[in-house]
């Protein structure tokens, strides 16, 4: 198994040092386009495994996408972080261009690999990645509804005084303000949310997961990196050891939710092909509702993304 992270910046190179910890893969080859970041980020979680006890080789390049070849699985981190002030979809025009420039390197080295994306606008990017590979859909993957669920579930142990591991979630939507929590699909070790705290403690909990991305960037002036490159392993892993682990990512699609030619995210499973099915929910008018809203956000930035012309396919 052989795992390339494109970008090795925070978020690349904590996802690679998870896996790396978790013996996710034989090989994991970190690439960045500026000189020495990779092969040093690459030689630093290398000079951790006497320490920690792992086996993953890891190898670091500078641009050269002939490392990455015949990659089982590669997730690509490459793009601008958000500062202060911005929203995830102002970073659309640059990281479109770097994206489509990514994946072409990336389908031409490693014609059968799954693309998980993590670059933001993260929807949009799923898009322009599946565009450009001309990728099945099982095999073009976003990252952010485990990190928006990861959030949520923290809140709500916070709130609770409850372990972590026990608060399980599902989320739908974009990955932006308009992503949809799902209270009556929260539990807590099967406990319906809904049973220990009150609706109006939920909505505060929501709020605050809607804007967790922006609350990081707001103390540290730049966005997160150890829960999203965590997330993005994490599918990596159930790829990797083909899990079928049911998790909500981003994919197209293709008439489930009534909705069509949409990157959002619903929960899946994931296993060694990749996206292996999507799981629909039975949704009542509410959260149909919220859906169809977060779905037509995305939208209309697809539609930016193709007023761009940066598309391929
Ligand atoms: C976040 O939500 C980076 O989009 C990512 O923190």
């Amino acid at each position: 198994m052989k795992v390339s992270v494109i970008g090795s910046g925070n978020v690349g190179s904590s996802c690679a040092d998870v896996m790396a910890h978790r013996d996710t893969a034989h090989e994991v080859v970190l690439l960045d386009v500026k000189p020495g970041l990779a092969e040093g980020k690459a030689l630093d979680i290398w000079q951790s495994a006497p320490i920690d006890r792992f086996n993953t080789r890891l190898i670091g390049v500078t641009n050269d996408y002939t490392a990455t070849a015949n990659s089982d699985i590669v997730i690509i981190t490459s793009g601008l972080p958000r500062k202060p002030g911005m929203s995830r979809d102002d970073l659309i025009e640059t990281n479109a261009a770097i994206v489509k420039s990514v994946t072409e390197n990336v389908t031409h080295h490693s014609p059968s690999a799954i693309i998980i994306i993590v670059s933001n606008p993260l929807d949009v990017m799923t898009y322009q990645a599946y565009l450009t590979s001309a990728f099945p859909r099982t095999r073009v993957l976003g990252m952010a509804g485990i990190l928006d669920t990861g959030r949520y579930r923290s809140f709500i142990a916070d709130e609770l005084n409850v372990s972590p591991k026990d608060v399980q979630a599902v989320m739908l939507g974009g990955h932006g303000d308009t992503m949809v929590p799902l209270p009556r699909y929260t539990t807590v070790s099967g406990i319906p949310l809904t049973d220990l705290i009150s609706n109006e403690k939920i909505n505060t909990i929501i709020e605050r997961t809607r804007a967790g991305g922006g609350e990081i960037v707001k103390l540290m002036g730049t966005s997160a990196w150890y829960a999203p490159g965590s997330a993005a392993a994490r599918m990596a892993e159930a790829i990797a050891g083909d899990e079928k682990r049911v998790f909500p990512c981003c994919v197209k699609l293709e008439g489930e939710y009534g909705l069509e030619n949409v990157f959002v995210g619903v929960p899946v499973i994931l296993g060694k092909n990749g996206l292996e099915r999507i799981i629909e929910l039975n949704l009542n008018d509410e959260e149909k509702q919220k859906l169809k809203a977060s779905s037509d956000a995305v939208k209309e930035m697809m539609d930016v993304l193709d007023r761009l012309q940066i598309k391929n396919r």
